[in-house]
C-alpha cells in the first residue's frame, strides 16, 4: 500500500518529535510544512528536506497529502482544522484541541461535516506502565473508585515564556500551567476515574509574568462518587515528576514520571513490571519528551486512517480534560464550585 502523505501546520520545537517519528515509521511521509513566517520558508525547506509553504491553502491543496498534523499554537488549532476538514484532509493535532470546548465543538462537527478523522495527541496514554494500570483499572481490580490525585508540580524558566509569545497567554495558551503542561497528566486522571460532575479551582499567577495560571490547584467530584485533587504549576522549582494516584476499595496504584512506583491490591499478585525507561517526563525542560509515545499515535492514526476507525483519542474523548481545565478557571474566577 502506498505511503500516507502527511503536511505539518506549524514549525515550532514539537515539530522535530514529528520529523523523527515519521521518519521512523513504515507507512507515512512527510511531504510539506506550512510556517506562518515568509522569512523562516527556506529555512525550513532546508531543516526538513521538503517543500515549505507561507499560504496554508496551497499546502491544503497537495493531493499527495492525506494527513495534517496540527502543530502551531494551540489558540490556533482550530482554524487549522477546520481549513484542513474543509480541503478533505483527516487530523492529527497536538493537544489540546482547542482551548475551549464550545471550540472543541466547532472542530469535531466540521471533521465530521467533512467526512474526515480527528485525533488528538494526548501521547502518554501510551505508556507502558500507564496502559497496565489502565488494565486493570478498568477491569475493576481497585473495586470501587475511591480517589484519584494528578500532581504536575513543574517549572519553567522566564527565557520558556519569553522565546515565543503565545506561551501563556489565554486566547493561545488558553492558560499556562494546567491547559499546556498539566493536561496531559488531567488527561490520564479523567480516563481512569471518569466522567466529573463539579469542580473547585483556585489558580494563580504568582512568578511569571503571563495572563494563565503558575500555580494552580483543583478538587473533582466525579459522576461515580469519588473525589480527587489536581495540583500543578510552572513556577515550582526544580520541578518534579508528574504523579498519578488511584485509589480503589480493594487497593491503590501509583505512578510517578509514567512508571508505577506502588502497585498494591488486596489478595492480588503484582504485575510483572517492564524495566522499560520513561519517555521523558518534561518536568524541568520540555525538550527531554521522547518521541517512543508520539511514534505510537502517529501509527494508531495511520491505522484509524487505512481501516476507517476511530484513533485512540477522538475529538470528544480530547475535550474531557479541557472542559475540565477551563471549569477550574471559572471557579477559581468565581470563587465558587462549578458543575460541568
Ligand atoms: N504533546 C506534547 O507533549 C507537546 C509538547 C510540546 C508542544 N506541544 C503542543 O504543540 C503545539 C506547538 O508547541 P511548540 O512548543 O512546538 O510551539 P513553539 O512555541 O515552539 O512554536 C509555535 C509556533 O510559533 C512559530 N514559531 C516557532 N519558532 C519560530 C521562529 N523562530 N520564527 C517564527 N515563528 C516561529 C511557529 O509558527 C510555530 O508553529 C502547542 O499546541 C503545544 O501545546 C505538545
Amino acid at each position: 500500500m502506498t505511503k500516507i502523505g502527511v503536511g505539518i501546520i506549524g514549525t515550532g520545537s514539537i515539530v522535530n518529535t514529528y520529523n523523527k517519528c515519521i521518519s521512523e515509521l513504515e507507512g507515512v511521509e512527510l511531504v510539506a510544512l506550512y510556517t506562518k513566517s515568509s522569512s523562516r520558508v527556506a529555512e525550513v525547506e532546508k531543516a526538513f528536506g521538503v517543500q515549505a509553504f507561507d499560504d496554508l491553502d496551497k499546502l491544503l491543496s497537495l493531493p499527495e497529502i492525506q494527513l495534517i498534523c496540527v502543530c502551531n499554537e494551540s489558540g490556533n488549532h482550530g482554524e487549522a482544522i477546520q481549513k484542513a476538514a474543509a480541503a478533505g484532509k483527516h487530523i492529527l493535532s497536538e493537544k489540546p484541541l482547542e482551548v475551549t470546548p464550545e471550540k472543541i465543538d466547532e472542530v469535531i462537527l466540521s471533521c465530521k461535516n467533512n467526512n474526515v478523522i480527528l485525533g488528538c495527541v494526548l501521547q502518554n496514554r501510551c505508556s507502558t506502565d500507564y496502559v497496565l494500570a489502565e488494565s486493570a483499572i478498568k477491569e475493576g481490580k481497585l473495586g470501587k473508585l475511591l480517589m484519584g490525585n494528578a500532581h504536575i508540580n513543574w517549572y519553567r524558566n522566564k527565557e520558556y515564556y519569553a522565546k515565543n509569545p503565545w506561551r501563556g497567554t489565554k486566547r493561545f495558551d488558553g492558560g499556562a500551567a494546567f491547559m499546556n503542561q498539566g493536561i496531559h497528566t488531567i488527561d490520564l486522571l479523567l480516563n481512569l476515574m471518569g466522567d466529573v460532575k463539579s469542580v473547585f479551582g483556585n489558580v494563580k499567577t504568582m512568578v511569571h509574568s503571563i495572563e494563565g495560571e503558575d500555580v494552580g490547584i483543583g478538587v473533582l467530584n466525579f459522576k461515580n462518587g469519588a473525589i480527587g485533587t489536581i495540583t500543578g504549576g510552572t513556577a515550582l522549582y526544580p520541578g518534579y515528576s508528574e504523579r498519578l494516584e488511584i485509589f480503589g476499595e480493594r487497593g491503590s496504584i501509583l505512578l510517578e514520571g509514567g512508571k508505577i512506583i506502588q502497585w498494591n491490591i488486596l489478595d492480588a499478585d503484582k504485575p510483572k513490571l517492564l524495566d522499560s525507561s520513561s519517555d521523558g517526563s518534561g518536568a524541568s525542560d520540555p525538550t527531554s519528551i521522547g518521541h517512543e509515545n508520539h511514534k505510537t499515535v502517529i501509527q494508531d492514526m495511520i491505522t484509524a486512517i487505512k481501516e476507517s476507525g476511530k484513533p485512540m483519542v477522538d475529538g470528544a474523548e480530547a475535550r474531557k480534560a479541557v472542559a475540565v481545565i477551563t471549569a477550574f478557571y471559572r471557579s477559581s474566577e468565581a470563587e465558587e464550585l462549578v458543575q460541568l
